[in-house]
């Protein structure tokens, strides 16, 4: 099985993080995002993953690497311009050519997820549908469109967001498609599946299936570290292994004894805490340095910045290499 993972987005919302990293390629915990997501495929049979880049291609390849991962073959195609998420699938499916196969996978590159993609290739293929989707089952939708269906699983109709915290079935964004659904895509511009394309094929074979499990989009802060906390306390099926629950710290030697780590942390190989520094609720990327007696909490330090001795940053990102005072 073939897999079509859109991975070209700018990632706004991680800003200044994505400044220079794209998101797919930013670290959570021990690898960069888009492992996991290779490592989920692998498990459900896909065997080739197509990179569906735009945005800093060059980094997003240099994260994961040419040639494979997890026994998957790594491909990668470059948009020369933004496509959106059904332009970049037809950009993709166009570059392979003969090689794409009738049927296929097409995911968002941005969720951590352990859904089950074998149950929903399986009831693609049972109901003969042209396209299904993955629906993930939220009690607070507000910030999200939902899809609704019918005993039978056909999509009825899609609802945009209501902003309201109500209980429903979101769009998972892990899709079965046959090849036919390309034909619905106009090249050549940006096309958005979720609106342009998905809506036409109401009523015209689109399924979709409620799928159990983890779910969570690491579009935003809050969730990029609900996330590696997720990871690190064991709700969600990865091959991490954490230093203690909710605890990842890789730099052991050059964290003073007196520091305090956690609860709930991410040391990075490379980064130093001083003597009475505090580092709780948070991420440090590779080669950061935590002055003594400094105080980080609730937040995300891109590689290589530094926090001056007696400084805080709470609630904060930090961009790659920035350099945090103290207050005088
Ligand atoms: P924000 O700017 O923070 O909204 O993030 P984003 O740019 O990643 O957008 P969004 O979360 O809506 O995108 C969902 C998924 O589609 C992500 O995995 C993006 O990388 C991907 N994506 C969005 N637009 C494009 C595009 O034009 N081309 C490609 N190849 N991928 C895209």
């Amino acid at each position: 099985m073939q897999a079509i993972v859109l991975v070209g987005g700018e990632g706004t919302r991680l800003r200044p993080l994505t400044d220079t990293v794209p998101k797919p390629a930013l670290p959570l915990v021990d690898r960069p995002f888009l492992a996991y997501m290779i490592e989920w495929l692998g498990e459900h049979g896909v065997t080739e993953a197509v990179l569906a880049c735009g945005f800093l291609p060059d980094q997003l390849r240099e994260a994961l690497g040419d040639g494979e991962h997890a026994g998957v073959a790594l491909t990668y195609v470059v948009e020369p311009d933004r496509r959106g998420t059904a332009g970049a699938i037809r950009f993709a499916a166009e570059a392979l050519g003969e090689r794409l196969e009738d049927r296929f996978l097409a995911l968002n590159g941005d969720v951590l997820t352990d859904l089950d993609l074998t149950a929903l290739q399986r009831s693609h293929a049972e109901r003969g549908a042209r396209a299904t989707l993955g629906l993930y089952a939220v009690e607070d939708s507000a910030a999200f469109g939902l899809v609704d269906c019918d005993a039978a699983g056909a999509v009825l109709a899609f609802t945009e967001k209501t902003g309201r915290a109500e209980p429903g079935a979101i769009n998972a964004g892990a899709y079965v498609l046959e090849r036919s659904v390309l034909d619905l895509i106009p090249a050549g511009r940006q096309v958005s599946i979720e609106t342009e394309v998905f809506p036409r094929l109401v009523g015209d074979g689109l399924c979709a299936l409620p799928l159990d499990g983890y779910w969570m989009d690491i579009g935003t802060p809050e969730r990029y570290l609900q996330a590696t906390w997720d990871i690190l306390e064991g709700r969600v099926a990865t091959a991490v292994l954490p230093t203690a629950p909710g605890l990842f710290v890789v730099a052991g030697g050059a964290v003073a004894e007196s520091a305090r780590i956690g609860p709930r942390a991410v040391v990075s190989a490379g980064c130093s805490v001083g003597s009475g520094a505090e580092v709780a609720g948070s991420v440090l990327l590779a080669d950061c340095e935590v002055g003594e007696g400094a105080r980080v909490h609730d937040s995300v330090l891109g590689a290589g910045t530094v926090v001056a001795a007696g400084a805080e940053v709470r609630g904060a990102i930090v961009g790659a290499h920035e350099r945090v005072g103290a207050k005088r």
